[in-house]
C-alpha cells in the first residue's frame, strides 16, 4: 500500500512539500497549529505568494472540483498520529531575539505534540533547519515519548528549495540528502522520493549530524559567494573597476561559475542571515568557533552594503541631508517572484533613509502588503510609475522583471530629477543613460 504522508507545520516550506508529496501520489495529511491557515488551505489558497504552488495545491486538496482529493489538513495532531507512515516535520527555526543563536520551541512543540500519538511504526523525518546536534537529541526524545518506542525512527532530511523556485526545487530537486541512523529509514525515503530518485537526482545517505551540516555549510557557502562579490564591489569603486564585468570574467572559470556572483545591496530573506549567525552560534557551543569566525565578516560585508546604499544616495542627492527630499524606492521584498520581505535589504535601505527625513514612496510588485505590515510609516505607491512622480533619486533594490521593462522615458516625464541607483546591477546602464538619466550602480564606474 501507498505510503501516508503528514507535513507538521505548512509555511513556506510545509505548505509546499504537502503539496509536492500529494502530485507524487501519496495521500498527504498537512497539519497547522494556526486554524487561520489551515481554512486558507482547504480553499486551495496559499498564504504567501509562491509561483505555481497555488495551482499544484489546487490539483489535489480534497473537495475543491476536479481535484484528486489525495491533500487534506488538520490542527488535530491525534489525527496526524493514526493516520502517518512517515511525518514530516516543516516547522521554522527563526533566530532567537536578541541572540545569534536558533529557536528551537517549534521544533521541540512539534515533536512533543506527535510523540504521544505515534502508537504504531512511524518514521519522522525533520526537514527544518537545525543546528547540529539536535537530531540525536530529538531521537532520544522521540523514543522515549512515542508509545510504539523503537518501531518509530528519526531522519533528518534537509531542504533546499528556493523562494520563487519552491514548486520545481521540491519536484526535481538537485540533491536528496538524508541523515538516518538505520537501513529502515532509508528504504522508506527512497521510497517518498522514488519520482525524483528515477529522475536521477542524487540521494545521498549520511549521519545525522553530518546531514544536518549540509544545510547550514550549503547557505554559508552562497552567503560567502554573494559576499565576496560585494566585497569585490567595494574594492571596484575604490579603483573605479567595474564590478559586473570582474564577475563575467572570473565566472568563466567552471571551479568559480557565474552564478551567486551579483553584487549589489546583498542577501536577506529568511534562510541565509539567520542560517549564517545560528552556525556561528553553535560552532561556539562546540568549541569550534575558530572555524566560522569568517561568516562574521561574511555578514558584516552584507550589512555593510544596505548602509552604502544610503549613502550612495545621500551623495546622488549632493551630499547633504534627506530632509525634504523625494526617494522612489523600486522593490521591497528580498528577491524577486516572493511576497517575503523578512531582513529585506531593499526595505532596510528605504526604512535608513525614510528615518533620516527622507520622503520614501515604495513600489513592489507582491510585496507591498508585507511590507506595509513591517513598515506603516513609509510611503507606499501602486504602481511603479506613481512611486517615481516628483522623485529626486530613484532607487532600484529588487530586481523584478517589471523594473527591467520600464520605459526609462516615460519615468523620465514624471521624476523631478532623472537620476536612478541601481542596487542589483540589473538594469541597462546604457538604456538608461541614452533616456538622459544620471545611472550609478554600486561597484560600478561613476559614469
Ligand atoms: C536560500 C538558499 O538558496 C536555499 O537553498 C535555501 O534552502 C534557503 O535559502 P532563498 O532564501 O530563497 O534561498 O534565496 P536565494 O535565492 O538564495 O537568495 C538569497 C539572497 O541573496 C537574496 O536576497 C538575493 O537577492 C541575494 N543574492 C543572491 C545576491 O545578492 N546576489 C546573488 O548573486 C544571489
Amino acid at each position: 500500500m501507498a505510503l501516508k504522508i503528514t507535513v507538521i507545520g505548512t509555511g513556506y516550506l510545509g505548505a509546499t512539500h504537502a503539496a509536492a508529496m500529494a502530485e507524487l501520489g501519496f495521500e498527504v495529511l498537512g497539519l497547522d497549529v494556526v486554524p487561520e491557515k489551515i481554512e486558507m488551505l482547504q480553499r486551495g489558497e496559499v498564504p504567501m505568494y509562491e509561483p505555481g504552488l497555488e495551482d499544484l495545491l489546487r490539483r489535489h486538496v480534497a473537495g475543491i472540483e476536479g481535484a484528486s482529493g489525495r491533500l487534506r489538513f488538520t490542527t488535530s495532531y491525534e489525527e496526524a498520529g493514526a493516520f502517518g507512515d512517515v511525518h514530516f516535520i516543516c516547522v521554522n527555526t527563526p533566530q532567537k531575539h536578541g541572540e545569534y543563536a536558533c529557536d528551537m520551541s517549534y521544533v521541540e512543540s512539534a515533536f512533543d505534540a506527535l510523540a504521544p500519538h505515534l502508537t504504531r511504526p512511524a518514521l519522522v523525518v525533520g526537514k527544518s533547519t537545525v543546528p547540529v546536534g539536535s537530531a540525536a537529541r530529538l531521537a532520544e526524545r522521540l523514543a522515549a515519548a512515542a508509545p510504539a518506542g523503537a518501531d518509530v525512527e528519526l531522519a533528518w532530511n534537509p531542504e533546499f528549495l528556493r523562494e520563487g523556485f519552491a514548486v520545481q526545487d521540491t519536484l526535481h530537486p538537485d540533491r536528496i540528502v538524508v541523515g538516518v541512523a538505520g537501513e529502515r529509514a532509508e528504504e522508506l525515503l527512497r521510497e517518498v522520493y522514488a519520482t525524483p530518485l528515477a529522475e536521477g537526482s542524487p540521494f545521498i545517505v549520511m549521519d545525522y549530524p553530518t546531514s544536518e551540516l549540509v544545510k547550514t555549510s550549503a547557505n554559508s557557502f552562497l552567503a560567502t559567494k554573494i559576499s565576496f562579490i560585494n566585497a569585490m564591489a567595494e574594492v571596484c569603486e575604490a579603483a573605479n573597476g567595474d564590478v559586473v564585468k570582474l564577475a563575467e570574467a572570473i565566472g568563466h572559470d567552471e571551479r568559480i561559475g557565474k552564478k551567486f556572483l551579483r553584487a549589489g545591496i546583498g542577501f536577506g530573506g529568511g534562510c541565509l542571515p539567520k542560517d549564517l549567525r545560528a552556525f556561528m552560534a553553535r560552532a561556539g557551543e562546540l568549541g569550534a568557533d575558530q572555524a566560522l569566525t569568517f561568516l562574521r565578516e561574511i555578514d558584516s560585508i552584507n550589512m555593510r552594503r544596505r548602509g552604502h546604499m544610503v549613502e550612495l544616495t545621500r551623495d546622488a542627492l549632493g551630499g547633504g541631508g534627506f530632509l525634504g527630499k523625494r526617494v522612489a524606492v523600486l522593490g521591497a521584498t528580498f528577491k524577486p517572484d516572493s511576497d517575503d520581505v523578512r531582513d529585506s535589504p531593499a526595505l532596510n535601505v528605504a526604512g535608513q533613509i525614510h528615518l533620516q527625513g527622507g520622503q520614501v514612496t515604495v513600489y513592489d510588485p507582491k510585496g507591498m502588503e508585507n511590507a506595509r505590515r513591517v513598515f506603516p510609516t513609509l510611503g507606499y505607491a501602486d504602481t511603479a510609475l506613481d512611486a517615481v512622480r516628483g522623485a529626486d533619486v530613484v532607487l532600484h533594490l529588487t530586481e523584478w522583471r517589471e523594473f527591467r521593462e520600464l520605459d526609462p522615458a516615460t519615468l523620465g516625464d514624471v521624476v523631478a530629477e532623472r537620476r536612478i541607483l541601481d542596487g542589483r546591477n540589473a538594469l541597462d546602464p546604457a538604456l538608461w543613460r541614452k533616456a538622459g538619466w544620471s545611472y550609478r550602480a554600486l561597484g560600478r564606474p561613476k559614469a
